[in-house]
């Protein structure tokens, strides 16, 4: 049995010496299947068992197990071994170089129409206007009927109606200008009113310098006591402001729109000597919206006593302004979306608007 019990021991330490020797995974796999799998040295042995005698198989076959358990014991803790070095080599492989310089971010641009909006609010607000908002279609009878536009009366053909099916039997239109948010405001708001209404608008023509959608901002003003001089004071701070040019003149033409009286057309100072157009005060005028006081008539369709309120209203186009004030040539590419134009023409997202000029801002 000595004989037996010493090359029992010697297979063992060969075996164990294998596992240690094995430097990878793969080599590991390799050293069980030769000790432990179906041709395996210590499967091999087993397989003798069965020509001893009943007693020294017993004893050889208990020897045999435990180097069994203890061959495959020290493969699994090898196995252990094995891994934890393989992910300390790929930890160490595949660090993180937090020094590396950060990869350059597209950075998306501000339209245009976008920072001119934010900008005309932010003046206003420094003014002390809020802001008010309408739908997009709108009823006939808010856009034109409570703005004291008769039926069939010949303003309505000044502005170039999108007619929508009717909701409820009533006439439908795409709004075709800011105004009947007036009416809106009027109807949910007590005076005193000082709010500014941004917002799309539409008219069914198109060419250099007008598109079928483009977006208008109304101001409103209800209170006791306002006249025209309000009116005019309150634009000639935001258009200086705006434009940024603290002598900017500012003249009132009279003209006619159904929901003011008296109502007039705005037009701030410029000159387009040499094909270049520069705001100021040059001599020569150009004009950028339409004002007047609120009619009584639409003050009464509100639920408001013109015997007790008066106010004022205006509106502009936004981007006529923003073509004035950043040089952009034609209406149209502001809605054709081209990113080439964006980015020429678009605003760094944190840009600032310009308060400067208000006296109100910080
Ligand atoms: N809504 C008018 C237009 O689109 C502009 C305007 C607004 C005129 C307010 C007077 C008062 O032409």
């Amino acid at each position: 049995m000595a004989d037996n019990d010493n090359d029992l021991s010697l297979l063992k330490s060969e075996l164990l010496a294998t596992v240690a020797a094995a430097t990878d995974i793969a080599a590991l796999d390799e050293v069980r299947v030769n000790a432990l799998g179906k041709k395996g040295r210590l499967t091999e042995q087993m397989k003798t068992l069965g020509a001893l005698a009943p007693d020294a198989r017993k004893e050889r076959g208990a020897a045999l197990n435990l180097i069994k358990d203890e061959v495959a014991q020290s493969i699994d803790a090898r196995q252990k071994e094995l891994a934890a070095v393989a992910l300390r080599q790929r930890l160490e492989r595949e660090r993180l170089d937090v020094t590396l310089a950060p990869r350059p971010q597209a950075e998306g641009r501000v339209h245009p129409t976008s920072q001119t909006v934010d900008e005309i609010v932010a003046i206003f607000a420094s003014m002390g206007f809020t802001v008010a908002k309408g739908p997009d279609i709108e009823s006939d009878w808010h856009n034109f009927e409570a703005l004291n536009f008769p039926p069939d009366h010949p303003a309505r053909q000044m502005q170039d109606t999108f007619f929508m099916p009717p909701v409820d039997g009533k006439p439908m239109v795409l709004r075709t200008h800011t105004s009947p948010v007036q009416v809106r405001t009027m109807q949910t708001q007590k005076p005193p009113i000082r709010v500014i209404i941004p917002g799309r608008t539409f008219r069914c023509d198109s060419d250099m310098t007008h598109s079928p959608m483009f977006h208008q901002v109304e101001g409103l003003v209800i209170d006791e006591v306002t006249h025209m001089g309000h009116l005019k004071g309150c634009l000639l701070d935001f258009l200086r402001a705006f434009f940024n040019t603290p002598d900017l003149p500012l003249r009132f033409r009279p003209s006619y729109f159904p929901f003011v009286e008296p109502g007039a057309e705005v037009d701030i100072g410029c000159s387009r000597k040499g094909g270049e157009l520069k705001l100021g005060n040059f001599g020569d005028w150009l004009e950028i919206g339409g004002c007047g006081m609120v009619h009584p008539n639409v003050l009464r369709n509100c639920g408001i006593d013109p015997e007790q309120y008066q106010g004022f209203a205006f509106g502009m186009g936004i981007e006529r302004m923003a073509m004035l004030k950043y040089g952009i040539p034609d209406l149209r590419t502001f809605f054709e979306a081209d990113v080439r134009w964006l980015k020429h023409y678009g605003f760094a997202p944190l840009d600032i608007p310009n308060l400067a000029l208000t006296g109100v801002a910080p």
